[in-house]
């Protein structure tokens, strides 16, 4: 079939390529230029494992095309929607003028019958009102939220936990187009869709909270054992291993139950923000005023992580050189975005010290967006001569780090561990003073 996809970002352009490589005719569209001209390329605009090569296969076969003239998608059946809505500025809402543009550009083109399906994140109320403008053209929306992982975001495409499917309904029915979107929606997923994916095929409303509710319960659940961190910080526990106990409870489950620097990247702050917003604008604040304490907790985390460096360096940091292992807002990708080991390595220079920030992937990025830190690629160079060295995102390379060869070049061996990944044990045999977010 052939398809188009607007907005070529993390959320598109592998979209775009996955949906290329089940045997689709993708057509991907951005107002990038310079975006555009990579993909052409076969190169990916940001480090995402297996994209590469998912564009070079589906590039190769001439089953993927990417422009910015939107009357290329002219013969698709299915458009979908996947531009991003960043926070907007000074607000905790969601800026949704690239959605309302792609929208406004789309409709022109449209042919009656057609799809259109929502992928961005959007506050709960849009999908109506979009499937409103796109009516007099004749084409249906379907709400198909998307939970894709950067760094494992091909095969969350082609993998993924769920399909959401939001219908247009009536008295809580859905209707003969969108039982007729549907279908079409099923001949774009059948591969997935035969590999027995769940399906939930619901309303527009739940569609759209599913993903907010999904991303919200992720950051509650991050906040929630920093928050045990810091009451093991008051009693002496060590929360690695209450996450270890209190995870063997199926329950509750170990995952997403790692204490450290907290939730950062383009999705889950903007989300629950923008979340509380829409609460508030439909009477319903109350419901979320826990997400602005599971923010607020999020953001103690930073500043804790910046007092232990400053309690390890004797009282003060000015003058201090430090170390910070991770640019990333994770690892396995080279995203920079509300990242916590960045906002912790900028709050340390910001009170005196000399910070040297590594990563194998952000550095070009972060230099981008702080460059008043210093940068260098090689672990060693970095770490050379530090007083205290920080690991802020948990690369298998800084996991993997050998305390002893560290110890020869440093000039003090002070290891802070952001994301409670190294084992203390062994870092202490090798002279270091560790301390770590929530571990005694
Ligand atoms: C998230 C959701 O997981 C995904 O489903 C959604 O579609 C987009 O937002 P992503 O932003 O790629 O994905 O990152 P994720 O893997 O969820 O991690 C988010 C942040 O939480 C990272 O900064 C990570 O370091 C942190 N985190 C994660 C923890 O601090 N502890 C954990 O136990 C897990």
């Amino acid at each position: 079939m052939r398809i188009s996809v607007i907005g070529c970002g993390y959320l598109g352009a592998v979209h775009a390529a996955a949906m290329a490589s089940l045997g689709h005719e993708v057509v991907g569209i951005d107002v990038d230029e310079s975006k555009v001209e990579a993909l052409r390329a076969g190169r990916a605009p940001f480090f995402e494992p297996g994209l590469p090569e998912l564009l070079l296969e589906a590039g190769a076969g001439g089953g993927l095309t990417f422009g910015t003239d939107i009357a290329a998608v002219a013969g698709a059946r299915v458009h979908f929607v996947c531009v991003g809505t960043p926070q907007l500025k000074g607000e905790l809402g969601a800026d949704l003028s690239y959605v309302d543009a792609s929208i406004a550009a789309l409709i022109p083109r449209l042919q009656p019958g057609d799809v259109v399906v929502g992928k961005s994140t959007v506050p709960v109320g849009t999908a109506e009102r979009l499937a409103e403008e796109l009516a007099p053209a004749g084409a249906t929306l379907i709400w198909n939220p998307e939970f894709l992982r950067e760094g494992f975001a091909v095969e969350d495409t082609l993998h993924p936990d769920r399909f959401v499917y939001g219908l247009p309904t009536q008295d809580g029915v859905a209707t003969e187009a969108g039982e007729a979107a549907k279908l079409l929606l099923d001949e774009v997923y059948a591969t997935p869709l035969a590999d027995d994916t769940p399906l939930v095929v619901t309303d527009y409303a739940t569609a759209q909270l599913v993903k907010v509710a999904a991303n919200s319960f992720l950051a509650t659940k991050i906040s929630f054992i920093n928050a045990m961190a810091e009451l093991c910080e008051a009693t002496g526990g060590d929360v690695t291993q209450l996450a270890d106990a209190i995870g063997y409870d199926a329950r509750i489950g170990r995952r997403f139950l790692n204490a450290g620097l907290g939730f950062g990247g383009g999705c889950l702050p903007k989300d629950i923000r923008a979340f509380m917003a829409r609460a508030g604008e439909l009477g319903v604040d109350q419901a979320l005023t826990f997400l602005r304490e599971v923010d607020s907790i999020n953001g103690r985390r930073r500043e804790r992580m910046v007092e232990l460096a400053r309690e390890v360096c004797g009282g003060s940091l000015v003058g201090k050189r430090i170390t910070v292992l991770g640019a990333t807002f994770k690892p396995n990708s080279d995203d920079i975005r509300d990242s916590p080991a960045l906002s912790v390595a900028d709050s340390l220079e910001k009170n005196g010290a000399h910070v040297v920030v590594t990563d194998p992937q952000g550095i070009e990025n972060a230099r981008r967006a702080r460059p008043n830190l210093h940068y260098t690629a090689d672990v060693l160079d970095a770490v050379r001569d530090a007083d205290v060295v920080l690991l802020g995102t948990e690369w298998s390379e800084y996991r993997d780090l050998d305390p002893q060869k560290l110890g020869e070049v440093v000039a003090g061996k002070h290891m802070l561990d952001g994301r409670n990944v190294l084992d203390p044990t062994q870092w202490r045999a090798a002279g270091w003073t560790y301390r770590a977010l929530g571990r005694p």
